[in-house]
């Protein structure tokens, strides 16, 4: 059976290689874009020029440039200023298929009958959606995501960037009923690239393995400067990868909720780990092991993998 996806984003540098992924693994039927690790305007011009340079149509529609509180956050230091730091992809010459991504998700999920809707980025989007159009929850076959975390934070000790930038719109799309995947950074972080992995890609000298060894080249060299290491979180290729190849990911059903108000854990995603009959019942997938040797060879197969897309 097709899988069909939707992906939400906020390119970055990961989230390209969701795309790619997805494009190549799934139906990617559209790309809706949200502010996250760079402002609106970069991360939707990001989305364009990546289905661009991979020569297919897919629609990008524009979505939220804040938060539902109307807050601005980034992460320029790691994505740089454009979002694709370590590039320069051309201006790209498509325009976006509207600026409504919310209505298009919606349409979407009306619209298909088995969509899987992937969220890579604050869920600012996705929770507009809910709140418009309630049925979505039903409707989609899933929603899989990268948020979160069962450990440590990434923007804060306690809270992981996409659900720190809209704390309001995680707790919305993660206690609405959709049973997502979580893949939080307690996954993630077990799947890294590093520099063989830019190597790999560079040495087979073709347009987008290129493009993705110059970004992960620049991706590296922030993690150098951040936490002096030259590897960095392939963070939201298992959003997608959960999907396409859960034999490789461990999955164990919790219930979780977003801290909004907590003056040092606001954003924080709290899973109930506890093993008594006191537990709240469980309202997610969280992935807790991932296979990374066997998800790298996925991974650089398909990036290699020059068919036609
Ligand atoms: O915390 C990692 C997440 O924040 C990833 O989705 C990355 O692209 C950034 O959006
Ligand atoms: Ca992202």
């Amino acid at each position: 059976m097709t899988l069909n996806i939707l992906i939400d984003c906020d390119p970055g540098h990961d989230d390209a290689v969701a795309i790619l992924l997805a494009n190549k693994l799934a139906n990617l039927t559209s790309i809706t874009t949200v502010a996250g690790n760079t402002d609106l305007a970069n991360t939707t011009r990001n989305a364009l020029a990546l289905v661009e340079l991979l020569g297919t149509n897919i629609p990008v529609h524009s979505g939220a440039y804040q938060s539902l509180g109307g807050e601005v956050r980034d992460a320029q230091h790691v994505h740089g200023k454009t979002g694709f730091g370590g590039t320069d992809l051309p201006q790209p010459t498509t325009e976006v298929a509207s600026e409504d991504a919310v209505s298009h998700i919606i349409e979407q999920a009306r619209a298909i009958d088995d969509l899987w809707l992937v969220a890579v980025g604050p869920l600012t989007n996705i929770a507009l959606a809910i709140e418009e159009y309630p049925a979505i929850v039903s409707r989609v076959a899933g929603l899989s995501i990268m948020g979160g975390s069962t450990g440590s934070g990434n923007a804060t000790p306690a809270a992981e960037f996409n659900i720190w930038a809209d704390p309001e719109a995680a707790r919305t799309v993660l206690t609405a009923g959709l049973n997502p995947i979580i893949c939080g950074l307690n996954l993630t972080q077990q799947f890294l690239s590093d520099d063989d992995f830019v190597e790999t890609l560079a040495a087979a000298d073709q347009r987008v393995p290129s493009f993705i060894a110059e970004l992960y080249t620049y991706m590296h060299e922030r993690m150098d400067a951040i936490v002096g290491e030259r590897r960095a979180a392939l963070h939201d290729p298992c959003a997608v990868l959960a999907l396409t190849h859960p034999q490789l990911f461990e999955f164990e059903d919790m219930y979780v909720d977003v801290e909004l108000s907590g003056e040092l854990t606001r954003g924080m995603t709290l899973f109930d780990q506890r093993r008594t009959h006191a537990r709240n019942p469980a309202n997610c997938r969280v992935a807790t092991k991932i296979d990374a040797k066997k998800a790298r060879e996925v991974l650089l197969s398909t990036l290699l993998d020059n068919s036609s897309t």
